[in-house]
């Protein structure tokens, strides 16, 4: 059984898609690639269809992460598919709430932070779309810590 892990920001173009290609290079990197199942998605469908921000694809090739995905909007259908669903900001992680609420089925939805081992109670991954470049650096060594600690975290609890 491979584990899935679905991200989810606003826009489904800047920070989703970036934990996304961040959290699989891990993956990849640990040997574990036929393991996961890996997606992205959005609480609005602002963006469905688009790529990702040319911002999100630069700032990642800088650091040799390839960003592709197309952007899509949650589906009630992720609350059964997916194991673990990390939020980027607590406004998503509550409109995500609404629904995990209703369910029966055991799935983990956190903010991605709470994996950052150096991130405060409550920390986010802050939007970086109306900002400029650095946001968007900042971003990726947020994503990328956190990631780390989340693939830590399920290889704990999965004993993996
Ligand atoms: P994201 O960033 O949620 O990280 O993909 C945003 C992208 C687009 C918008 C807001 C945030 N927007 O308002 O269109």
């Amino acid at each position: 059984m491979r584990t899935s892990v679905l991200f989810v920001c606003l826009g489904n173009i800047c920070r989703s898609p970036l934990a996304e290609a961040v959290f699989r290079s891990l993956v990849e990197a640990e040997g574990l690639a036929d393991r996961f199942t890996i997606d992205s998605a959005g609480t609005s469908n602002y963006h469905t269809g688009d790529s990702p921000d040319a911002r999100t694809v630069s700032t990642a090739a800088v650091r040799g992460v390839r960003v592709e995905h197309a952007a899509r909007q949650v589906t009630p259908e992720d609350f059964s598919r997916f194991d673990y669903i990390l939020a980027m900001d607590a406004e998503n992680l509550r409109r995500l709430e609404r629904v995990v609420s209703k369910l029966d089925r055991a799935v983990e939805v956190r903010l991605l932070r709470e994996y950052d081992p150096e991130a405060e109670d409550s920390a986010e991954v802050p939007d970086p779309y109306f900002g400029g470049t650095r946001g968007f650096e900042d971003v990726h060594d947020l994503i990328e810590r956190a990631c780390r600690g989340l693939l830590a975290h399920i290889r704990a609890q999965r004993g993996m």
